[in-house]
């Protein structure tokens, strides 16, 4: 349920971003995360056939990782999301609000995941049944001290930046400080090898460590 996928987020804290052509390469990164605790894990939409990668990825998750919650990003519309929620997406992330998206995730009971840059915004997303609102650029749009100042007349938002956040104990600590629900990490979770394919030990190892400093800053 949409609430399931909100309340996951928040459990870990870390939603790892990734998108990959190849199937395979796909499959390992998510089992990665999967290993270093990660039970959410966005797709994203950015590619030719992408949505018959993720196919192979919801049977893969569905027979080898039980409770993991795969989603899409990077949607932009009505069309794109109804394909993937056939495919069986748990939840749908966009950089942008379209209402039409939201009425087809609300259909189905789906967690859709608006990307907002304002105030206005975010409080209108929240009138469409956003469970969770991403802040996308996160740290482009204001990084932590917008997010803090966005929680004192929407204390109830549940918001998750995305874009340019970084794993780190340091940038952890300044989002979670700030009251962010939870964090989409792309780039800076998947480290590339010198031949440069990926690094899934360090992957493994990245998304665990990030999960164990945001463990850290709840108490
Ligand atoms: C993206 O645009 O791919 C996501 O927002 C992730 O951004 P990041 O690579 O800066 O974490």
């Amino acid at each position: 349920s949409r609430i399931a996928v909100a309340e996951q987020m928040k459990a870990t804290g870390i939603v790892p971003v990734f998108y990959h052509a190849d199937v395979q390469t796909c499959k390992d990164i998510l089992k990665a995360c999967y290993d270093g605790g990660a039970r959410v894990f966005e797709f994203t939409n950015r590619g030719d056939f992408a949505h018959e990668v993720f196919a192979e990825l919801v049977k893969y998750a569905t027979k080898e990782l039980p409770g993991m919650m795969l989603g899409v990003g990077s949607v932009i519309d009505a069309g794109t999301t109804a394909l993937y929620l056939q495919l069986g997406a748990n939840f749908i992330v966009s950089p942008l609000i379209n209402a039409e998206m939201a009425k087809t995730c609300n259909r189905r009971k789906v967690a859709w995941m608006p990307g907002c840059g304002s105030v206005t915004e975010i409080n209108y997303a929240e009138e469409l049944g956003a469970e969770v609102v991403k802040i996308f650029p996160g740290s482009q749009v204001g990084g932590p001290s917008f997010v803090k100042a966005v929680k004192g007349p929407l204390p109830w938002s549940s918001i998750m930046p995305t874009g340019g956040v970084s794993p780190t104990q340091e940038n952890l600590k300044e989002w979670f400080e700030a009251g962010v629900h939870c964090v989409g990490i792309g780039s800076k979770l998947f480290q590339k090898k010198e031949d440069g394919s990926f690094d899934i030990q360090k992957v493994e190892a990245k998304v665990k460590e990030a999960i164990q400093i945001v463990e850290s800053l709840k108490k």
